[in-house]
């Protein structure tokens, strides 16, 4: 089953075997779902996702992934979910990094609201397991994408781009464009869900990156070469508090989950690509 207020999610995008409740996670009616449907995993993924937004309504971004969460959480504990896996993030909670790739042990310093409320969620994971005895594993992403993603999301910068070349606009690069980011392709990130959900460690924080640091001038040539190799480049001034680098190291990953991303940069955006021009 999934619960999902279609805030940013859209509803043909549900598996059609799974059930479907239409609900905000802050809702008290979630009790029932859980009374209900009686989970034994719960994969929580549901949250505010925007970075910027976080920024202009911080308020917003703490109720659904605070407030939010909490309410998941409490009712995990009291229907005795066997498991919790949470979606973190690896490109906020870290902030401006100092080693890179940044390991799971890398200072925690988050720089926006949601990078704030990510953590917050990982601490009441934590908390959770600690006094209630709720077993979860947290899961800190890099940038991700693929189909189906969203312009708004971490990595929106690639649906951005892709858009705006198939439909023949001029994409504007914030900045000089040698900011970095880590691209990890969805099906390789559904993939660590999977083998995170069945793994028993007591490790409860994974990066789920490449360890590949990409400047968003490379996804402009590569989106570039595989949709219109004459679009030109052009650059705005860059946007108020963005990182300027981020790549997170996925050794851990490897070593407890044995896993490791599969899909090399250039295959995933050309998957992106072929999703963005069938739609
Ligand atoms: N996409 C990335 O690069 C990335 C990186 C790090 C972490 N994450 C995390 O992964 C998860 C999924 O992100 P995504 O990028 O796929 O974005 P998304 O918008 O596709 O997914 C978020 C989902 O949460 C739902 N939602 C929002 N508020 C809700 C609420 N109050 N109650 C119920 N449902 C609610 C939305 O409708 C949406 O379906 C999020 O937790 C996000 O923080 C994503």
């Amino acid at each position: 089953m999934v619960v999902d207020n279609l805030f940013t999610g859209k509803e043909k995008n549900i598996n059609i075997k799974a059930k479907f409740y239409k609900l905000d996670i802050q809702d008290s009616g979630l009790e029932s779902i859980f009374q209900k449907e009686q989970p034994d995993y719960v994969n929580h993924h549901a949250a505010q996702m925007d970075v910027r937004r976080s920024v202009s309504d911080p308020v917003f971004d703490a109720k659904t992934n605070v407030l939010g969460t909490i309410n998941l959480l409490q009712n995990c504990v009291e229907y005795k979910v066997k498991k919790v896996v949470y979606a973190s993030s690896g490109g906020a909670v870290y902030g401006e990094q100092q080693t890179f790739p940044a390991p799971e042990t890398h200072p925690i310093r988050p720089i926006s609201p949601y990078g704030i409320t990510k953590l917050v969620g990982e601490h009441y994971l934590y908390y959770y397991k600690a006094v209630c005895g709720l077993d979860y594993t947290a899961l800190r992403y890099a940038n991700v994408c693929g189909p189906r993603q969203d312009p708004l999301g971490e990595a929106g910068v690639v649906a951005i781009f892709i858009r705006k070349m198939l439909n023949g606009e001029q994409p504007v690069i914030n900045g000089d464009g040698e900011q970095t980011r880590d691209f990890v392709y969805v099906e390789d990130v559904v993939e660590a869900n999977i083998l995170a959900m069945m793994n028993n460690t007591t490790d409860s924080v994974f990066n789920i990156g490449t360890g590949i640091e990409t400047s968003i001038n490379q996804v402009f040539n590569l989106l570039r070469e595989i949709i219109n190799p004459s679009i030109d480049v052009k650059y705005a001034p860059p946007k108020d508090g963005e990182q300027r680098r981020s790549v997170i190291e996925y050794t851990r990953a490897k070593k407890t989950l044995h896993w490791e991303p599969k899909t090399p940069l250039i295959n995933g955006l050309k998957k992106t690509c072929e999703y963005f021009r069938n739609i």
